[in-house]
């Protein structure tokens, strides 16, 4: 008898997300921006830029400039993607900018360049930490990292709104920065999602908000 084997999607290479952006034009991860409206909106000022990281093709900056949020600020790090939403963005959408930058390592060249010396109001991340926990090790590195990098980003009193899948995802994000401030979850909000070729009985899928704000630590 022979055993199989089971070949995982490699969801945290950058290489998978490039071969897969050169035939997919848009598909929209978790919840989509009606679903995340209610929850989000008090969070957000008009005002404000927003930053979006790990933002693919979604088109979560069109709705937010569309129902009053016009400057938002979309990275990824599949330059393709980022090309093709560039070549997508009508005059309409002119304070939506797009950036090929890898939110693991580097993106403080943002703040200078939005003269933000204090900080983002507002991150957010629709699956990306989800992306980056695929490929993490035991001890969590690159959730780490990515909890230090939108840190980074946020201003004292900031928030971070996380969509994920899982209810696990909190855990790594509570400990100090060792830089005078970490991590507050806020809330972590189960959000129901619509199955509609469920079968009766079928159990009730959720996927989750996580509100986390930086205070000092
Ligand atoms: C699950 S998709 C979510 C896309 C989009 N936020 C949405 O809701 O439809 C994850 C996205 O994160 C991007 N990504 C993964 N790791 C990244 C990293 N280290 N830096 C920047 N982008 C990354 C991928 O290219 C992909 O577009």
């Amino acid at each position: 008898m022979s055993v199989g084997t089971v070949k995982a999607v490699p969801f945290h290479e950058k290489s998978y997300w490039e071969g897969r952006f050169e035939q997919e034009n848009h598909f929209e991860w978790l919840l989509s921006w009606d679903a995340l409206k209610p929850l989000v909106e008090s969070y957000l000022d008009p005002n404000e830029p927003i930053l979006h990281i790990g933002c693919g093709n979604s088109r979560l900056a069109f709705h937010l400039a569309d129902d009053g949020y016009p400057h938002v600020i979309n990275v990824d790090y599949a330059e393709n993607v980022i090309q093709q939403m560039k070549a997508e963005t009508s005059p309409k959408y002119d304070r939506i900018e797009w950036y090929a930058g890898d939110c693991l390592n580097n993106l403080l060249f943002l703040l200078n360049q939005h003269d933000l010396h204090d900080g983002f109001s507002v991150v957010i991340d629709k699956s990306l930490c989800d992306t980056i926990a695929c490929g993490d090790d035991d001890e969590q590195t690159s959730q780490q990292k990515l909890a230090h990098q939108v840190g980074s980003l946020v201003r004292i009193g900031g928030v971070w709104l996380c969509v994920s899948f899982s209810s696990q995802r909190e855990h790594v994000w509570d400990q100090p920065s060792g830089m005078g401030w970490k991590w507050k979850r806020e809330h972590a909000i189960p959000v129901p999602v619509n199955h509609p070729n469920s079968l009766p009985g079928a159990p009730e899928i959720f996927h989750y908000l996580y509100i986390n704000r930086k205070v000092p630590a």
